[in-house]
């Protein structure tokens, strides 16, 4: 979910509010609604759907713009989306968005129910909004209620919320859940991210949690949960309206994967300026681990099964590479010597999050590889290795994923090269071919796959089949492809298919074969055979140097060659704008898959 709040001495609630959603809809799209405020008047107006419908509703409804508003767009966890459960959620006093699960919710609402309240979502933001006016009537005083309702809640929580008695000061708390606050002239903001408010100001304040923000439209106050102002420092941040804008693509993840050999670049000079020796100086000292637990979440888990491949081959280390809402409950084996690596865009996912609790509560070290700047897990983690992406708009991953994948590469080389499994002559010739990536990346990104997708996009069923690092190349073209065109595809290592999975290949389903290993290709070419006799259509996607008889594949794609250290990069490419044109030619909503978030903050 997402959540942007205004208060200003200008009547511009409106336009700050839609434009804050509407850049906040990767985190949410279920639903959406604001609250303006006006004298001693509340209006509140929700539509079910993205945004635009908001907007649209808004406009027919002519309703004039205010001094304050707050707003929300959500993802829904508690009650199917419709408009009772939108936010603003309204309860006596209180009117409040949330971002978030409350968890004892329950004996909440009981305990309210006997003090008299009544409820109408099934929501828990609704409860929590209760809460806090029953926590006002007690106090009669409104740090006092929200200190008092943070103590009480559990889970985690954004909040903006407004009292009906003082309608020109917007209140907000966090735990758990990012929120941060916007500077301007004789205007104030706060959002989920800066994003939603950089058309107004690049000056922010990150809220952390145990405080209370205060926001007048001249001043901004934060105190600590016992009463204690806090002097916070107010950032700049360097992100670029432009970055948030599609800039002439019909799709932002068209645009973002353009961006793909420019950001790959950027992350590979922050750490590599002449060659991976460079690695000794930018890297965290990481030679003392023998174990490594990669822990993430969706794509970002298929960059760190990449990792795994890569570590455990070049360097010879063990990882395991988990998903982070297993790995949080699974009590895991740490050694003395264990390193666990969080990846993730957002810095914001609730399960990585909570896996990185884990860790560092068993003392294990820990580094994180993260796209934003100063999110959860980026400053809890005791290294950080930032991704240099930019703002990722579309929910499904392209960019952040190729910086991941490039900032792990570079990784494994690191260690390969501490642990004494590369020699010198290895590194500099390795160090010639990551600078030729982006521009590698460019020649697969001017292809047309649009023939291939063709032929592929009527059909129900996709597979994925690759061994080694194109299995796990193979996962992420998989997700990719469900993510945006809804076509229920699966991906196998290609020798596992053979033992059941097989029994649902049918004359024209399309298998996209992944052999860029020359070591493995061969044995990948015995399985698409097994599956062509059974009457599949195959795209093989291969490296240029590999020699492949016609009756092996049906279309061929050829990605080029490079060292296996960082063919992902390249071979994912064909992988993300083949999913973009199946998705298109199905006419789906490319950006904001159904049912998606970007940006996953709850458990
Ligand atoms: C969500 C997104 C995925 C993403 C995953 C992890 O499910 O839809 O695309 O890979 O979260 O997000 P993170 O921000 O931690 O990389």
């Amino acid at each position: 979910c997402g959540i942007i709040g205004y208060v200003g001495s200008e009547k511009i609630s409106n336009s700050v509010l839609i434009a804050g959603l509407h850049a906040l809809e990767y985190r949410g799209y279920d639903s959406a609604g604001l609250a303006l405020a006006q004298n001693d008047q509340v209006t509140i107006i929700k539509a079910k759907g993205n945004v635009s419908f908001l907007e649209e509703k808004l406009e027919k409804m002519n309703t004039k713009g205010t001094t304050l508003g707050i707003a929300h767009t959500r993802w829904a966890t508690h009650g199917e989306p419709n408009e009772t459960n939108s936010h603003p959620h309204q309860s006596g006093l209180v009117t409040l968005v949330h971002n978030g699960i409350i968890e004892n919710y329950n004996t909440i609402k009981e305990e309210l129910e006997n003090a008299g309240y009544d409820f109408y979502s099934q929501t828990d933001s609704e409860i929590a909004a209760a809460y806090i006016d029953y926590c006002y009537f007690l106090t009669k005083d409104k740090v006092s209620a929200l200190t008092k309702a943070y103590q009480h809640f559990k889970g985690s929580f954004a909040f903006a919320i407004i009292f009906q008695d003082e309608l020109d000061v917007i209140y907000a708390m966090r735990k758990n859940s990012p929120l941060v606050l916007g500077v301007g002239e004789h205007q104030n903001f706060l959002a989920s991210d800066i994003s939603a408010f950089l058309k107004y100001t690049n000056q922010y304040i990150v809220l952390e949690h145990e405080e209370i923000a205060v926001l007048h439209k001249n001043q901004i106050t934060i105190q600590n949960l016992n009463g204690d102002l806090l002097d916070k420092e107010i950032q700049t941040s360097e992100m670029d309206i432009t970055d948030i804008q599609k800039g002439g693509y019909e799709h932002f993840m068209l645009k973002e994967i353009h961006e793909e050999p420019d950001v790959v670049k950027k992350t590979i000079d922050s750490l590599m300026q002449n060659n991976l020796l460079d690695l000794l100086n930018t890297m965290p000292n990481l030679k003392q681990y023998d174990q490594i637990h990669i822990i993430a979440c969706g794509s970002a888990m298929y960059a760190g099964m990449i990792a795994k491949s890569l570590i455990e081959s070049r360097a010879r280390i063990h990882v395991d590479c988990i998903c982070a809402s297993e790995y949080r409950y699974a009590n895991p084996i740490y050694t003395g010597n264990t390193l666990a690596i969080f990846i993730s865009q957002s810095g914001e996912t609730a399960d990585t999050i909570a896996a990185l609790q884990l860790a560092k509560a068993n003392d294990v070290a820990t580094l994180a590889i993260v796209n934003v700047i100063g999110s959860t897990i980026a400053r809890d983690a005791d290294h950080v290795i930032y991704t240099k992406a930019g703002p990722e708009i579309c929910v499904a991953t392209t960019k952040a994923y190729c910086t991941q994948v490039a900032v792990l590469s570079l990784l494994a080389c690191y260690l390969s090269y501490v642990h004494g499994h590369m020699q010198d002559d290895e590194v500099m010739q390795l160090s010639k071919e990551i600078k030729t990536l982006p521009k590698l990346m460019q020649q697969l990104i001017e292809k047309d796959y649009s023939a291939f997708a063709k032929k592929i996009y009527q059909h129900n069923d996709v597979f994925f089949i690759g061994r080694g690092l194109d299995y796990s190349l193979s996962m992420e073209g998989s997700l990719k492809l469900k993510e945006i065109s809804y076509i229920h595809s699966e991906a196998y290592a290609a020798g596992e298919l053979k033992h059941g999975t097989i029994s649902l290949i049918e004359e024209g389903t399309p298998v996209i074969a992944l052999a860029s290993d020359e070591d493995l290709y061969e044995k990948t070419i015995s399985n698409i055979k097994e599956v062509k006799a059974r009457g599949a259509y195959v795209l093989l996607i291969i490296s240029d140097d590999l020699q492949i008889a016609h009756d092996g594949y049906d279309d061929i794609l050829r990605i080029p060659k490079t060292d296996k250290l960082i063919q992902a990069i390249l071979g994912v490419i064909p992988l993300q704008l083949l999913a973009y044109e199946i998705a298109r030619l199905r006419g789906c909503e490319i950006d904001q898959p159904r049912n998606l978030a970007k940006s996953v903050t709850v458990e």
